[in-house]
């Protein structure tokens, strides 16, 4: 590992300060590097791998696929497309759907909606969009213009113009930045990145109120909270709310680069020439996604994902009484956090010394974002690995 470690920092570009391990192969929830250590993943890829690695019907259908059509470009149709698309609009209660490469790439198409939306309606000049603090939204320049820390935005500016944060969970904050200009509000029904934050009824709903009177539209980045990870298949479905406009990716292909943004038909201000994406939505991924889809029915991954994610929860709640360096812990589902009273780097870095893959969110938080198709045992697994390191 060491001498493909020193190769690789001789070559890629330094924008993660990776963990000295070299991954090679996984099975399940199980991944091994390339000197056949076995690790329980708690990871999942930052919460990409909904079915575990190498589920089999998963990747069957990706093998059969590859045999057919691999890719293809939005200038014609393609049933995996069309399916996916399906898939996706029942699923979320949108009515439209385009397909991205990534989360970021979905946020900016999410962003460019609600401006155009807004200035068919209102004219120039409405384009202002309220985000929160602690948000993230991901590295592109309109991503990062809503990303919430200050330090994901200030080396890259000057930045798309108009945006203001709001605290997260505080209605009072965000109807303080609403003007005569603002176009829409951003945020994440849960927050990832910024430390497992889960959105209270009153916010949601209220937020939800204020964009119906003003006719201002609500993105909700379901990113890392979609796709079955808090238990319902949006964790927007908790609350009995639909979005305007709404981002996926991350589960959604499963492993595969794809994301999505939809609308309920009203916002669909996105005309032939205003969008495009030479990769976005072709027959491969749309192919996972349908595959994946199909594995969350027949499996009823969702299940799986409500009784583990409690059990995780009971568990987890038993090392918040028992530490004093715990202070919080926070989620929903199969997206939970542990807040410490001290940086978690070092508690990470001993957890995969141990053969256990973590992750943080934030300097002070342990996320926990599996696989859905995790067990009880495996959580049983991570808990003694886990209290043995802290
Ligand atoms: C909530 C949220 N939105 C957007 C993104 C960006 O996604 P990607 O890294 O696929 O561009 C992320 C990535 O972690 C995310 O957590």
């Amino acid at each position: 590992m060491k001498e493909l470690i020193e190769k690789g920092e001789s070559c890629l570009l330094h924008t993660y300060n990776r963990f000295p391990v070299v991954f090679d192969r996984a099975e399940g929830v199980r991944l091994f590097d390339t000197e056949g250590k076995e690790y329980l993943d708690f990871f999942s890829g930052i919460a990409v791998m909904a079915l575990g690695y190498t589920h089999p019907e998963y990747t069957k259908r990706l093998h059969e696929q590859i045999d057919k059509l691999v890719h293809i470009s939005n200038y014609f149709y393609n049933e995996p497309a069309i399916s996916a698309a399906d898939y996706f609009t029942k699923a979320s209660g949108m009515d439209r759907v385009f397909f991205t490469n990534s989360g970021a790439e979905a946020i900016e198409g999410a962003l460019k909606m609600a401006r155009k939306y807004s200035r068919n309606n209102y004219g120039e000049g409405r384009s202002d969009i309220i985000a929160m603090d602690h948000s993230f939204h991901g590295r592109t320049m309109g991503a990062v213009s809503v990303t919430g820390t200050p330090s994901y935005r200030e080396p890259f500016e000057p930045l798309i113009s108009g945006i203001s944060y709001a605290k997260y969970n505080d209605l009072d904050s965000v109807k303080a930045l609403v003007t005569d200009k603002t176009c829409a509000i951003i945020l994440e029904t849960v927050q990832g990145e910024g430390g497992i934050h889960v959105a209270d009824t009153e916010f949601i709903k209220g937020i939800r109120e204020l964009c119906d009177k003003k006719d201002i539209v609500l993105i909700l980045d379901e990113v890392q909270c979609g796709m079955g990870r808090t238990g319902k298949m949006f964790a927007y479905q908790h609350y009995g709310i639909l979005p305007d406009i709404m981002t996926s990716a991350k589960g959604l292909g499963n492993g595969v680069p794809v994301g999505a943004f939809a609308c309920r038909e009203k916002f669909a201000a996105l005309v032939a020439g205003d969008h495009g994406s030479t990769y976005g939505g072709n027959p491969f991924v749309t192919a996972a996604i349908n595959a994946v889809f199909d594995i969350f029915e027949s499996e009823k991954i969702l299940d799986n994902v409500n009784e583990v994610g409690t059990y995780l929860y009971e568990r987890l709640e038993e090392i918040t009484k028992s530490s004093d360096s715990v202070t919080d812990h926070r989620g929903m589902g199969l997206m939970q956090g542990l807040e410490f009273n001290c940086e978690v780097k070092q508690i990470i870095g001993k957890a995969l010394e141990k053969g256990l893959v973590l992750i943080a969110a934030g300097s002070n938080t342990i996320r926990f974002m599996p696989s859905f198709i995790i067990t009880k045992e495996d959580v049983d697994e991570m808990i003694d690995k886990l209290v043995q390191v802290i």
